[in-house]
């Protein structure tokens, strides 16, 4: 089984580059910002900056709006911990919002009630490839003062009713590359901002601090007279070393490259299984709504299994999947607030009883497949699997 599928482009010759330089790329972030213009160009944005995850992004974001000591930051309940621990990082506390439960999405009717005169920023998650409801919470962000942070790890390149690109309404669009997402290089990150100020900042937060470092360019030697010089005081800010390893940026710029083919594929994934769930006779399976006029980019095809309903557990339904040759089920994860590391700390407040019901319930089916006959069968697996509990039941 070739599980290199995704890497077959131009991410060996990339990396090859990056060795025979002997790393000399690094010296000049060649490849970091080749991929930070692509990446960027791709969503419009005038700015991107590599990291080296999807949680550093958050963090530095956050800190790039000035979040600190006992402000407060908005985000879902449901989603990773990451999230959180960002908010964490920062010093401030996470206020938990509930979601929709159509769409899984953080409720902009929930942030409302959360604001107070703490709340600095909103962290909104498109959970699963959906966009949240973006023209609702720039109304509120503007309304109240507050920065949007856009968490697109899951998402990349889906757009709302207007036609906006998932990461380019807030703020600050923040992307992971960890290997589970639409574009990989093992692990990664990087932001998008217009915003020239907070630019400089998240690149020298996330650089150490080297104070030559600017909006559009992570380069520290720029000039080396000026730099080899006992009197050159390198760093004005207290900083993290967040930075995309070249060998990392070789990879992503590849991914990059043929973006619009990787989403293109979760995205034939995704309306596959929506197509066998529409056929369905029962409400086994209730997927995650996409508005009128939304496109899903379908990290995972997310549903709220409803079989309990009909005496089918989520368990038995997952293992029939898979004996059917299903290629898995993912369950969500805790709620934020849930996870020990926060609860046993009582770290944040909010509470959020409709992501409390749905957690229990949701299955995510997987949409990383390489090609239209893995598409067909694993829709086919799915179409089996509800026949199978169809047949076998009394509804
Ligand atoms: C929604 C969301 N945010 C943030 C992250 C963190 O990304 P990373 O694993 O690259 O730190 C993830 C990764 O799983 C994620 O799914």
């Amino acid at each position: 089984m070739n599980k290199g599928w995704r890497f077959e482009t131009n991410e060996a010759q990339y990396v090859s580059e990056v060795l025979s330089n002997g790393f000399g790329a690094s010296e000049t972030g060649a490849f970091t910002e080749r991929l930070e213009h692509a990446f960027a160009r791709k969503h419009n944005q005038k700015y991107g900056i590599g990291f080296n995850s999807g949680t550093s992004t958050l963090h530095a974001a956050l800190e790039a709006f000035g979040v600190g000591e006992g402000d407060e930051v908005i985000i879902p309940a449901l989603t990773v911990a990451m999230c959180g621990y960002a908010v964490t990082h920062a010093n401030a506390i996470p206020v938990y919002a509930d979601v929709c439960k159509d769409t899984f999405n953080i409720d902009p009717e929930d942030i409302k009630r959360k604001i107070t005169s703490k709340t600095k920023a909103i962290m909104v998650v498109h959970i699963y490839g959906l966009m949240c409801d973006m023209e609702a919470i720039e109304k509120i962000a503007k309304d109240n003062g507050l920065y949007i942070l856009e968490d697109c790890a899951q998402c990349f390149l889906a757009t709302d009713h207007r036609g906006v690109i998932s990461g380019t309404a807030g703020d600050v669009g923040s992307w992971s590359f960890e290997n589970s997402k639409h574009l990989s290089c093992g692990d990664g990150g990087i932001v998008t901002t217009d915003n020239p100020i907070l630019a400089e900042f998240m690149r020298q937060y996330g650089g150490v601090g080297f104070k030559n470092i600017t909006a559009s360019s992570g380069k520290v030697r720029i000039s080396r007279d000026k730099f080899q010089n006992p009197d050159w005081k390198r760093h004005n800010i207290l900083a993290y070393n967040y930075r995309l390893p070249e060998i990392c940026a070789a990879v992503a710029l590849a991914q990059t490259e043929k973006i619009d083919w990787l989403c293109s594929l979760r995205k034939e994934m995704g309306n596959a299984y929506q197509k066998i769930v529409k056929q369905s006779k029962t409400d086994i399976l209730i997927p995650q709504v996409v508005p009128n006029g939304y496109t899903n980019s379908y990290y995972t095809f997310a549903c709220l299994f409803n079989g309990e309903k009909y005496g089918i557990t989520w368990q038995e339904f997952r293992k029939k999947y898979m004996e059917l040759g299903g290629d898995g089920i993912y369950a969500a994860w805790q709620l934020v607030y849930n996870e020990p590391c926060f609860k046993n700390q009582k770290i944040g407040w909010g509470r959020a009883p409709i992501a409390e019901k749905l957690q229990r319930n949701l299955m995510q089916f997987t949409c990383n497949q390489k090609n239209r006959s893995e598409v067909e069968e694993q829709a086919s697996c799915l179409l089996k699997t509800i026949e199978y509990f169809e047949s076998n039941k009394q509804w």
